[in-house]
């Protein structure tokens, strides 16, 4: 069974053509960091409008990499939802009119089923399981205990982790998206030179805050340079900073683990592709004797293969399920659990 999945939900165009759920014959992925870099953040009208150029041509590539044609095409699995509307709607548009023009069946999946479901690309993980979705829009722990039953447990009452790596990144004078500089920019610092603070909410909360964390480093970032005092370099504050966003996440992994007595942990979404958040989550998972997974970087990031990975799940579970053309509509804030 061939899947042509589709992804425009932000800023990156994205098409895949997955076969049988698990094999990957292409994952193409255009990139828009160029275009909003310059801006310190994504401009939604921009984003839609590359979106419109480039789809057809990531659509394309994606069917000569995997060899097939749209004919052989068995499943259109699209996004649909929660993201930039603008964006959304191009990618829905085009999985109606490629759907209703050579009568394929259309699945819409909702982006955070995408990233969550993104380790089914390579492994096959025994449900139940906790799931962090940790992207630069959400931060989400789910108990997840089949493919479409997922209950939250906790999310972040402020800024999303990856947004705060590409604010604290822009304080420090990088551009869009700062996840990745800060990660190398920590590699190169001491993550002990200056302790920034944890929010860990109320005993027992799984929740999340990491605006609190942000306006620490904002006038830490003020004051060093104001009199460089503390005799701190950029490297060592994103490395502090770093430090205390894994912390805080793999703290609250764990008790979600003990909270809901499960022993299996998937970390997914753009800041999972995190050297030391992989690192760390996987060493106090093992320290408990629970089992931890991340999906390869390529597949935490935003991408098509995740989305038709999903779409593939979703219409085993019900064959005879298709989208209603007309009816089918890209959502905004849509929500997972
Ligand atoms: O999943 P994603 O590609 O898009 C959303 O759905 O948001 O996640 C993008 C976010 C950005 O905030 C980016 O800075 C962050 O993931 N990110 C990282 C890393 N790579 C991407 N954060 C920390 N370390 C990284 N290596
Ligand atoms: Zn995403």
């Amino acid at each position: 069974m061939l899947v042509l999945g589709l992804e425009t939900s932000c800023d990156d165009t994205a098409a895949a053509v997955l076969k049988d759920g698990n094999k990957l014959l292409s994952n193409v992925i255009n990139d828009q960091s160029s275009i909003h870099s310059k801006y310190g953040g994504i401009v939604p009208e921009l984003a839609g409008r590359s979106h419109i150029d480039q789809l057809h041509r990531v659509i394309e590539q994606s069917l000569q990499t995997a060899r097939v044609e749209l004919k052989d095409i068995d499943l259109i699995a699209v996004t649909r939802g929660p993201g930039l509307i603008g964006s959304l709607l191009v990618g829905v548009n085009a999985a109606k009119g490629i759907s209703y023009g050579l009568d394929i069946p259309l699945i819409g999946v909702n982006h955070l089923e995408g990233h969550l479901l993104a380790i089914f690309l390579q492994e096959q993980i025994k449900f139940p399981f906790i799931s962090l979705v940790v992207s630069g829009g959400h931060t989400d722990l789910y108990r997840v205990d089949n493919f479409g039953s997922y209950k939250i447990l906790g999310r972040t009452r402020d800024d999303a982790a990856g947004e705060s790596f590409d604010k604290v990144a822009k304080m420090l004078g990088h551009k869009y998206p700062g996840g990745p500089i800060i990660e190398k920019m920590a590699n190169e610092g001491n993550k002990n030179a200056h302790k920034f603070p944890r929010a860990y909410l109320e005993k027992d909360s799984l929740d999340f805050s990491f605006s609190g964390v942000k306006t620490s480093v904002k006038t830490f970032i003020n004051k060093n340079q104001e009199s460089n005092v503390a005799g701190l370099s950029d490297q060592d504050i994103a490395a502090g900073f770093q430090e205390a966003v894994v912390e805080v996440l793999s703290k609250k992994i764990i008790m979600a683990c003990q909270k809901e007595g499960l022993s299996r942990v998937v970390v997914t979404g753009g800041v999972a592709a995190n050297g030391a958040l992989r690192r760390v989550v996987a060493l106090e998972c093992e320290k408990a004797g629970y089992e931890s997974w991340f999906p390869d970087p390529i597949y935490c990031t935003d991408n098509a293969a995740m989305i038709a990975c999903a779409g593939f799940q979703k219409y085993k579970a019900s064959p005879n399920y298709r989208a209603d053309l007309l009816n089918l509509d890209a959502t905004a804030n849509l929500s997972l659990a």
